[in-house]
């Protein structure tokens, strides 16, 4: 891309691309290309035997890439363990905790790669690449994944509790993208994310029975949906932990099924249906039951961007040996 920079002849474009150099540019396609060539196999075939024993798992990379991002940047500070009382991690935070599943997939997927390459692969670009391969492995898009991501040595277990959250606002939620350098067409595409996957009750069941405390449910909730959701989800506390899909029509597969739900008022997490109904957004839902393959090639897209967030480059950070301990 640089070396292209130089031959265009329009000053404008030499600084449209030397910008965005100076944000993206320490992050390379082919980082590893000389000094881990099977890089991409090894996360194919652990990301490939996850699925094949759990397809769910295709979800969970995919959220455990998200959850690292969003807090301290992709520096992978998620997969540190707690220990004891001397380094607190973000594994216990409230958004993760007993929720974010897939550590043990990466921990397996780092100790290959390290036979192959030792020292030399950070575990925030493994759990990016795992996340593009679980995507493709659940039949949805491809992109090309720039690496060169370094681990943090440090976590922040408050900020992982301000994760956006099913129960927020979109203005809440399109706050806390924008503070991360996305916009609202980010906050729909991501959100497509929920075309596979599944949730605990208590995520969505103050939609079920007493809604916003009117004593009755959320009148977005189509009917014959919500009867299925309040057979899963009785009003019962033992209930909270039991497991729906995201999508319900096509639930382990990644298509647009999924914004197609949303004008069937058909959405599971308020913070999904709201995404239909907001004037902001409800054209982009349109535009992406109308055309899948622009949802498919602006997933890439928003996926690469969340990709860059606050990462860390050059000497900075450190490749960890074991993702659960800083060196
Ligand atoms: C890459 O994997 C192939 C087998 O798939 C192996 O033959 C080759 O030695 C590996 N290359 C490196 C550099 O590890
Ligand atoms: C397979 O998936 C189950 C959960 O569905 C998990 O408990 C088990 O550890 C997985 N086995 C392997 C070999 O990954
Ligand atoms: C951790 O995150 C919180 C909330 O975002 C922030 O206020 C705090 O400064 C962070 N702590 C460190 C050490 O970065
Ligand atoms: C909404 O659901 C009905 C059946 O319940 C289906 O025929 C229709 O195609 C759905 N609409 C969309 C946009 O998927
Ligand atoms: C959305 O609707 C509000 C009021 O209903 C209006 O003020 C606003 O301009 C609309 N925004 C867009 C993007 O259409």
């Amino acid at each position: 891309m640089e070396r292209k920079t130089f031959k265009l002849p329009f000053v404008h474009f030499f600084y449209i691309l030397f910008l965005s150099h100076l944000v993206f540019c320490q992050l390379d396609y082919k980082f590893y290309d000389s000094t881990c060539p099977n890089l991409t196999k090894i996360v194919r075939y652990g990301v490939w035997s996850a699925i094949a024993n759990d397809t769910r798992m295709a979800a969970s990379l995919l959220r455990l890439h998200f959850h690292d991002c969003f807090v301290n940047g992709c520096d992978a500070s998620i997969l540190l363990d707690d220990i004891g009382s001397t380094f607190v991690g973000e594994k216990n935070a409230a958004p993760n905790k007993n929720s974010v599943r897939g550590y043990e997939v990466i921990d397996n997927i780092k100790a290959s790669v390290e036979k192959a390459c030792p020292s030399t692969v950070s575990c925030t670009d493994i759990l990016t690449l795992a996340a593009r391969e679980a995507v493709y492995f659940a039949g949805g898009s491809y992109w090309m994944v720039p690496l060169g991501r370094r681990d943090g040595r440090t976590a922040n277990k408050t900020a992982a509790n301000e994760l956006p959250s099913p129960f927020e606002s979109l203005d809440t939620i399109i706050v806390k993208f924008n503070s991360k350098g996305l916009d609202t067409k980010d906050v729909v595409v991501l959100s497509g994310a929920h075309t596979i996957g599944f949730a605990q009750c208590f995520t969505f069941k103050p939609r079920l029975f007493n809604f916003g405390g009117s004593g009755k449910p959320d009148p977005e909730l189509d009917t014959s949906f919500l009867k299925g959701l309040q057979s899963v989800c009785p009003d019962q506390v033992d209930s909270d932990t039991n497991l729906v899909p995201l999508d319900s029509v096509t639930s382990n597969r990644f298509d647009n099924s999924y914004y197609k739900n949303l004008v069937n008022s058909s959405g599971l997490l308020q913070s999904d249906q709201v995404l239909s109904t907001d004037n902001r957004t409800a054209s982009m839902v349109l535009n992406y039951i109308k055309f899948p393959y622009l949802f498919f090639t602006d997933f890439g897209a928003s996926m690469v961007k969340m990709a860059n967030i606050g990462v860390l480059t050059g000497q900075d950070g450190e490749i960890r040996k074991n993702c659960k301990v800083v060196n």
